[in-house]
């Protein structure tokens, strides 16, 4: 018999999750938590990281909020620094926050490229730097998890700035894997299926903000019909995933794009 326990225990680590204030962030952050990490959420939205890091605490685990604003150097740096001073390292980083972008190419304005790509290319490069230089510096290695996204498997009219984000980060991923390996820094990507949180709703609103609920109903439908098992994502499905790329069971794991996407992307 195996000791599925501990395979997938993370007590004693320290974690951080950008994005964590909201739905795949926040549910890697709780399930990291639940494993005994201990760990930061960072969120552009300080507000929504305090209340899923008292959440956390609430629950008996360890967590403390920070504001970070991924496109900035200084701040992520910031952010990695509070894991190494308040948890005496970095063994997970959880590259998560990221924005969508709607329109086709022929209409990206040049603010706009720069917008998107600064959160979700060079906002995940510097994750990936600080949480390096960190898990370097302690000689004990880590895990780094990017997030991209099933927009990388399919040319979609309408998601091509935000697809190229995408395709940008798994290369990163795959590339700092072959950088980092020698220093026992594994770096994965995850390129989730349609999921359903905020980022999903903003389709689905009236103008007043509220969700329009025959919309949300038939993309919920129109998604399921993607997958063989005809099922939509939930954030959990994301953030089991992510614990085993975090944990010690996926050690001989790294440099590899890791679908939850309920069979959505099977060429057929
Ligand atoms: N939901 C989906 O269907 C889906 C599918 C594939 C990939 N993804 C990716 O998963 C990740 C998380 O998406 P989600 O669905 O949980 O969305 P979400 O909108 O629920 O959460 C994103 C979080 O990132 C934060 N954020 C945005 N910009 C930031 C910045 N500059 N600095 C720090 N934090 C910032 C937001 O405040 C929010 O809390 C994103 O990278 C997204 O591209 C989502």
């Amino acid at each position: 018999m195996h000791d599925i326990q501990k395979a997938f225990d993370l007590s004693g680590r320290a974690a951080v999750v950008t994005g964590g204030a909201s739905g795949i962030g926040q549910a890697i952050a709780e399930v990291l938590a639940s494993a005994g990490a201990r760990v930061v959420v960072g969120d552009l939205n300080e507000e929504g990281a305090e209340t899923v890091a008292a959440g956390i605490r609430d629950s008996g685990g360890e967590a403390v909020a920070q504001s970070v604003d991924i496109a900035d150097p200084d701040q992520v740096e910031a952010l990695i620094q509070r894991a190494t001073v308040d948890f005496g390292g970095l063994h997970v980083m959880c590259n998560v926050a990221g924005i969508p972008s709607d329109g086709p190419i022929a209409e990206i304005s040049e603010s706009e490229f720069d917008r998107v790509t600064g959160v979700n290319i060079k906002g995940t490069l510097f994750g990936c730097q600080s949480a390096m230089a960190a898990m370097e510096a302690s000689g004990q290695g880590g895990s780094i998890i990017n997030v991209a996204s099933g927009a990388i498997d399919a040319a979609v009219a309408g998601y091509g700035l935000y697809a190229l984000t995408k395709a940008a980060v798994t290369q990163l991923s795959q590339t700092l894997a072959v950088e980092a390996g020698p220093l026992g820094i594994r770096v994965n990507v995850i390129a989730p299926g349609a999921t359903l949180t905020q980022f999903t709703e903003r389709h689905l609103q009236n103008p007043d903000g509220t969700v329009n609920e025959e919309r949300y109903d038939t993309f919920v439908s129109a998604m399921k019909d993607m997958s063989p098992i005809g099922e939509v994502g939930e954030a959990l499905d994301q953030a089991w995933l992510v614990l085993y790329l975090a944990s010690d069971a996926s050690r001989f794991c790294t440099g590899q794009i890791w679908r939850a996407n309920g069979g959505s992307t099977i060429p057929r």
